[in-house]
């Protein structure tokens, strides 16, 4: 069955500046509504990049594994070079970033820094913040289309840079990052995951690696803006937060940021504009406790809005997909 003809078999809303919403009746046992309709909600991400569904009631951490559990086909990764920590509830369900709720976290892809990263990104809300906390979505084909040209092709040419300064204050650890306390484990990591690394004096670790900013979709072969290249830049940090840590850290030790593929800064002027752009095309409805969401990771970036109260969203981050297979437009070396 082809995925659109399996999509039809469910009836999704799709409204102007909403992600597509399938509403369902409660069914009592969301695990196993979560088997029967796993290939056709599957079918609903590859045609329109995300689903939220609403009805199911989903009412606890355990349940929520349960239904992510089914939801996958190659399983739940586990997660590695995190950059914040997360709350972890079993395995492969973590709790969504711990990031200041006042703060905006920008589109963006999620791990698409690393050589392997989750195709599919699960989410649901155990509990809806007052105000705010929206998991927003952006078609990153369109994306694509609508940033300048010549940024574009730069971009393609030469990838983007990732710089992490690990240090035990900002973010996570080195030792959280990589899992792992020994450093000749994580030098083995770096060494197979195409990351270059250095020790600093004081013991912390700095990194750097380029990856590939536009991808193929596997399944559609669509060009898609695929990367953490605003999200992770220092001009998308709040300014007084940017003005610490440059303090703190300078300029070169900032815990991350990005750069062009050959190590040129990236202007708050570029930053801006893929921020306007993503907002632009950003498709938004706030989380109601019990929601389910599925996002395809390389179809859309997703972002999180800043939220007044309690917020209590789990991620899951399912079927990992190999850079390599995603006709990457530059390899993961850097010059
Ligand atoms: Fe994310």
């Amino acid at each position: 069955m082809s995925s659109s003809s399996a999509a039809s078999l469910l009836d999704v809303d799709l409204q102007p500046g909403k992600p597509p919403m399938l509403r369902v009746a409660p069914t009592g046992d969301a695990p196993r509504w979560a088997a029967e309709h796993r290939d056709a909600l599957r079918a609903v991400v590859t045609d329109h990049g995300s689903v939220l569904v609403r009805g199911l009631g989903l009412r606890d951490a355990a349940e929520v594994a349960a239904v992510f559990q089914r939801l996958t086909t190659t399983g739940l990764m586990a997660e590695r070079e995190a950059f914040a920590s997360r709350q972890v509830y079993s395995e492969g369900v973590y709790s969504s970033t711990k990031w200041p709720p006042n703060q905006q976290m920008c589109m963006h892809h999620e791990l698409s820094y690393t050589l392997e990263f989750p195709s599919v990104m699960l989410f649901a809300c155990l509990g809806a913040a007052t105000s705010g906390g929206a998991t927003g979505v952006a078609d990153s084909p369109t994306v694509l289309e609508a940033l300048p040209r010549e940024l574009v092709d730069r971009f393609e040419r030469e990838g983007w840079l990732l710089t992490r300064t690990y240090n035990e204050d900002i973010g996570a650890s080195w030792a959280e990052a990589f899992g792992t306390e020994d450093p000749g484990a994580v030098e083995s990591y770096c060494r197979a995951n195409a990351i270059e690394f250095e020790w600093q004096p004081d013991g912390e670790l700095r990194t750097r690696q380029r990856r590939s900013a536009v991808v193929r979709h596997p399944v559609t072969g669509r060009r898609c803006w695929f990367n953490q290249i605003a999200f992770l830049n220092e001009w998308t940090m709040d300014p007084e937060v940017h003005e610490f840590l440059v303090d703190v850290y300078g300029a070169d030790g900032l815990p991350f940021n990005t750069r062009f593929g050959n190590g040129d800064p990236i202007g708050q002027d570029v930053v801006e504009l893929l921020t306007g752009i993503y907002e632009a095309h950003t498709l938004r409805e706030p989380w109601q406790a019990g929601d389910l969401m599925l996002v395809d990771n390389i179809r859309s970036s997703h972002s999180r809005d800043a939220f007044e109260g309690p917020r209590e969203v789990l991620v899951g981050m399912a079927d990992a997909m190999r850079l390599g297979d995603s006709s990457p437009t530059v390899d993961g070396t850097t010059r």
